[in-house]
């Protein structure tokens, strides 16, 4: 059996890359670790740039589809992963789970509707709402000690009848909860009984840790429009493609009505070449890089612990997204940003981003190879020189 060698660091200064080129632009500094925008820096595998390459020396790259192998192999992922049981015609594209967010938006909501984000929820979700004119409704998570739960009363409150959506990240970033099914079905008969689409964010869904499990909302319901790409287990977000599940007929229908209206339904041909060669073959690969990230995580866990007691390291069930709870140091989120950025020379994202109950904590991306993590974790070990 090959063994990966996630030790090995890529540079990726210079490639036209958002976490390394664009610091400047974020942090107003080019000098920061970078551990913000959530793709890893470690190499995808060979046989993912082998195929991409051997189609690339054809010389035509005309219009082109997706083939059966691209379904297959996804259909075949699901069930191996999660047990889900994909029919291939319910899958349908978007060039990103951002983009399918805004046409569910779109399509299964009017201007003026009330739609339901959870937060602290990833930022994107906030603007698929308020971008369209509907009505930003945040029901949010509970925090009881380290324990986020959804607050089922709060959102009974807020629904009306101009309620038509709910956005669910599950897993959930930045928060890193697996949902429950218990949970889930509790979701999904408030969002029945009230005729609210539920479109489900399950793009994390490959890094669950053990014990926790993936609850697809799949598993749960037919009326759903549940959101999967390679972009997170396999770091192909520059690839474009993903795949969008959706097994009520009606509902498939409408939101292919607005996919085809914007003439982006055929995707891009090396999407579905690196999509394509992820789900057939990355099964060992993944499995190797998961446990790798999970030491990681477990090495921010008891760094934290030993040498930084003052930020608490919430607990994860899933994603290699940390979320740290700095709300024990004196210092509110533009001054916590500041010394992150400017004495630490650390890229984390500021809680606040997530929302206002992110305020005091700071999402951290650990999907980079030990010897970067070592040096991040070195950098933030010197907060008590700046910070009470
Ligand atoms: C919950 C969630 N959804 C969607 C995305 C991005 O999806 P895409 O790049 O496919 O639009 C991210 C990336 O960080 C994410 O965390």
């Amino acid at each position: 059996m090959i063994k990966y060698d996630f030790d090995k660091t890529v540079d990726r200064k210079n490639t036209n890359c958002v976490k390394h080129d664009l610091t400047s632009l974020f942090f107003g500094c080019t000098d920061l670790l970078p551990m913000w925008i959530a793709d890893m820096d470690i190499a995808i595998p060979d046989f993912i740039c082998e195929a991409v390459k051997n189609r690339a020396e054809h010389p035509v790259y005309g219009y082109s589809f997706f083939g059966e192998s691209y379904y297959a192999n996804f259909i075949h992922w699901m069930y191996k992963r999660h047990g889900l049981k994909i029919e291939k015609e319910w899958i349908c594209f978007s060039p990103g789970v951002v983009p399918a967010l805004n046409m569910s938006v779109l399509t299964f909501s009017k201007p003026n509707d009330k739609v339901v984000i959870q937060p602290p929820v990833y930022p994107p979700f906030f603007n698929a709402v308020s971008d369209h004119d509907r009505q930003l409704t945040q029901n949010h998570l509970r925090l009881e000690g380290t324990a986020y739960t959804m607050d089922f009363d709060d959102l009974e409150s807020q629904i009306d009848a101009n309620t038509s959506m709910l956005i669910l990240c599950n897993p959930h970033n930045p928060i890193g909860r697996a949902w429950t099914e218990k949970e889930l079905l509790t979701l999904v008969g408030i969002c029945e009984k009230n005729n609210i689409c539920l479109v489900s964010d399950e793009i994390h869904s490959d890094f669950i840790r053990p014990p926790h499990k993936h609850n697809s909302l799949l598993s749960l319901t037919d009326k759903t429009i549940a959101c999967f790409s390679p972009s997170k287990t396999f770091n192909l977000a520059g690839m474009s493609t993903s795949m969008i599940v959706i097994p009520d007929q009606t509902l498939r229908e409408k939101y292919l009505h607005t996919l085809n209206g914007l003439h982006i339904a055929f995707g891009n041909l090396f999407g579905s070449i690196a999509t394509e060669a992820a789900y057939g073959q990355g099964e060992e690969w993944y499995k190797q890089l998961w446990d790798y990230l999970q030491a990681n995580i477990d090495y921010v866990v008891q760094f934290c612990k030993a040498n930084i007691p003052q930020i608490k390291v919430m607990p994860s069930d899933a994603s290699y997204l940390l979320w740290l709870d700095c709300r024990g140091l004196s210092a509110n989120g533009e001054k916590l940003q500041e010394i992150f950025t400017e004495n630490l020379k650390l890229g984390l994202n500021n809680g606040s981003e997530f929302g206002k109950n992110g305020e005091g904590f700071m999402r951290m991306n650990v999907a980079c190879p030990r010897k970067t993590l070592e040096e991040a974790m070195q950098r933030l070990r010197c907060l008590a020189n700046f910070i009470a």
